[in-house]
């Protein structure tokens, strides 16, 4: 179905992805041709303002092409997204990205690298200070606001990536494995943030994961994945109520039933091919 026909202005979508596809062109295994490779199909998805969508698939479905996609860093072969009825041309501010291994500004401390996006917001040097701090304490890093990116470790650097896209406060925002590479306990507690910034600011996430609990945990919708070529497989409604307390949610019969469907849904391919989602 094409959205050209009906009313893309409508308000009550943030996102609609219109029938993409994605084909990259790559070295044939001999080296010598090139081959044509379909990352992306008949890729549709319409998300509402304010809503939380996770995404979970095996690796290499075509989930961080998806979400290039979305932030305007690559464009679709064909198919369309828009962003409030407006087509997407490239990046824009309005999206605050993470992108898996996204890189900090070596050059910069942590609490420059969080204040880089309030600078081209021209928010004067006062204010930029007390978010930047805000956000600091809230990823865990207090008292490491003058390190360089080069001091930190792998999960440190992540979490001040993730302040800085907070910090900026778009209304979109496209997170990839944002959690992938911080331990369990920080993990949790940044679950459980993002869920409180989330409500308070009615941004609209879209966010890749490979754990299924993270996926249920968080979203609205869960958009699972298949692979060969990537495509939607189905779309999980989470009927969880909110707000979303990790020590009641988890035990939680919804959970439980969401959680063993998506884990059915990614292994009846399992037999194929090997998947790299964890519960
Ligand atoms: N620039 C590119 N050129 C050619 N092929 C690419 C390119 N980027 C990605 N691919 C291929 O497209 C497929 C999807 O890649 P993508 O990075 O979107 O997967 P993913 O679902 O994010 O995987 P992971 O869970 O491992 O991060 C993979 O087979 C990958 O090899
Ligand atoms: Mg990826």
């Amino acid at each position: 179905m094409s959205y050209e026909n009906i009313n893309i202005k409508n308000r009550q979508y943030k996102i609609v992805v219109d029938n993409i596809r994605k084909v990259y062109d790559v070295r044939s295994q001999n080296g010598q041709d090139n081959e044509r490779f379909l990352a992306l199909d008949n890729f549709n998805l319409k998300v509402k303002k304010g809503e939380f969508i996770t995404v979970v698939g095996p690796s290499g479905c075509g989930k961080s092409t998806f979400l290039d996609i979305l932030a305007g860093l690559s464009k679709p072969t064909s198919g369309k997204v828009y962003i409030d009825g407006e087509p997407i041309t490239g990046p824009a501010l309005d999206r605050g990205i993470i992108l898996q291994g996204y890189a900090l500004f070596p050059w910069r401390t942590v609490e420059k690298n969080i204040e880089f996006g309030l600078e081209i917001k021209k928010i004067p040097k006062e204010e930029r200070k007390k978010i930047s701090e805000k956000f600091i304490e809230l990823v865990g890093l207090k008292g490491f606001e003058n390190r360089y990116p080069h001091e930190l470790s792998g999960g440190m650097k992540q979490r001040v990536a993730i302040a800085r896209a907070l910090a900026y406060d778009p209304e979109v925002l496209l997170m990839d494995e944002p959690f992938a590479a911080v331990d369990a306990q920080t993990r949790e507690s940044l679950q459980e943030e993002l869920l409180n910034i989330w409500e308070k600011t009615n941004k609209t996430i879209v966010f890749i994961t490979h754990s299924i609990e993270e996926a249920v945990f968080l979203a609205d919708r869960v958009v699972v994945m298949a692979t060969s070529p990537g495509r939607i497989k189905e779309i999980i409604n989470v009927k969880l109520p909110r707000p979303r307390i990790n020590s009641q949610i988890r035990t939680s019969q919804e959970f439980n039933l969401s959680r063993n469907k998506i884990w059915e849904l990614l292994h009846r391919d399992a037999d194929k091919k090997q998947t790299e989602v964890s519960v």
